[in-house]
């Protein structure tokens, strides 16, 4: 058990640049004006779970691509500043990092992400191969390259097979965009996050009806995630009975960048050391809550102890 309690939590996922810009008033089209800061910042979902998992204090590990470069320097050094393992990192030398250009309005809290991907590959099947799974306790997927990502997790489910319950590894998907091909992950994750965008495009006006609307796409067993900003989150596992938890607002709504990825993290933590599942909405809510409350992550290391 105290073996099983070392190992790591693994996200695999995107790793880019957050060029954010806080603003006091969101700009107008064609319009020259000043940022009142600006910064650079690791970004991309299972990057930023990571950091939040870190701060929590979970040992986790990031897998992705990377380019090489002087951004990646800082992406790279970032990492290590968190502690978190990346020694699953591919680095395509001829690919040029994935960014995005944030738009932080501080009044509202609002983010408004431009991003772009020019020609870093996802890490694929193959890749996913080499890993050695035994170090892991837990496996969380971004939704991406959905095809590989399928053939990934069965790989981890062929090596679940001999184990006991307690000693396999738990596995976790989130579908945050509307893509079509994403949404061939909903029948593998033993938990399975799905975004009111995502939801909304299945035509579901709150996290209970969506959850309701979507449980029979997951598998047999698995918990059906949703979160829906300042309404809190709900949840919804195989006895039928949809939990819930209010949102935890900030004093002041500062910056709501990586709120849903600092959500999940606060889940996956929560469950991952036995808590239940209204614990764990509970504490999704409360770390995402206080996280819109300022800039970046690092305010989140005081809330491990909670
Ligand atoms: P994202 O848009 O980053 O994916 P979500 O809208 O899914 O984030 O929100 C994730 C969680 O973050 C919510 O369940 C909520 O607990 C918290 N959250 C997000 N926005 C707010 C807000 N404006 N006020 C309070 N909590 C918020
Ligand atoms: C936040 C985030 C940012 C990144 C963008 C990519 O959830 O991961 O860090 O720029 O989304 O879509």
């Amino acid at each position: 058990m105290e073996e099983y309690k070392k190992k790591k939590i693994l996200c695999v996922g995107l790793v880019c640049l957050d060029i954010i810009n806080v603003v006091e008033k969101y700009p107008e089209e064609d319009t020259d004006s000043r940022c009142l800061s600006q910064r650079w910042q690791r970004g991309g979902n299972a990057s930023n779970s990571c950091t939040v998992l870190s701060l929590l204090g979970a040992p986790c590990a990031f897998m992705g691509s990377l380019s090489s470069g002087y951004v990646a320097d800082f992406i790279l050094e970032d990492f290590q500043k968190f502690h978190i393992d990346v020694s699953l990192v591919s680095e395509r030398a001829l690919c040029e990092l994935p960014a995005s250009v944030v738009i932080s309005n501080i009044n509202t809290g609002s983010r408004t992400i431009l991003h772009m991907n020019r020609n870093l590959p996802d890490v694929t099947a193959e890749d996913f191969s080499k890993v050695d799974l035994h170090q892991f306790k837990w496996i969380h997927w971004e939704g991406r390259n959905a095809e590989q990502q399928v053939q990934m997790i069965q790989q981890v489910e062929v090596f679940n097979r001999p184990l006991p319950p307690q000693e396999r590894i738990t596995l976790s998907v989130e579908i945050e965009k509307t893509r079509e091909p994403l949404y061939q992950l909903f029948p593998h994750g033993d938990l399975v996050f799905v975004s009111k965008d995502v939801a909304r495009h299945f035509g579901f006006q709150s996290a209970g009806a969506a959850l309701k609307g979507l449980y029979s796409r997951v598998k047999q067993g698995a918990v059906l995630v949703c979160a829906w900003a300042e309404e809190g989150a709900d949840a919804l596992g195989p006895d039928g009975v949809v939990l819930h938890s209010d949102a935890f607002p900030p004093e002041t709504l500062v910056d709501t960048l990586g709120a849903g990825d600092t959500f999940n993290s606060a889940v996956i933590y929560t469950l991952s050391n036995g808590g239940s599942l209204q614990d764990a909405l509970t504490f999704g809510c409360t770390v995402a809550g206080r996280k819109c409350g300022f800039h970046g992550y690092d305010g989140i290391a005081e809330m491990s102890a909670l």
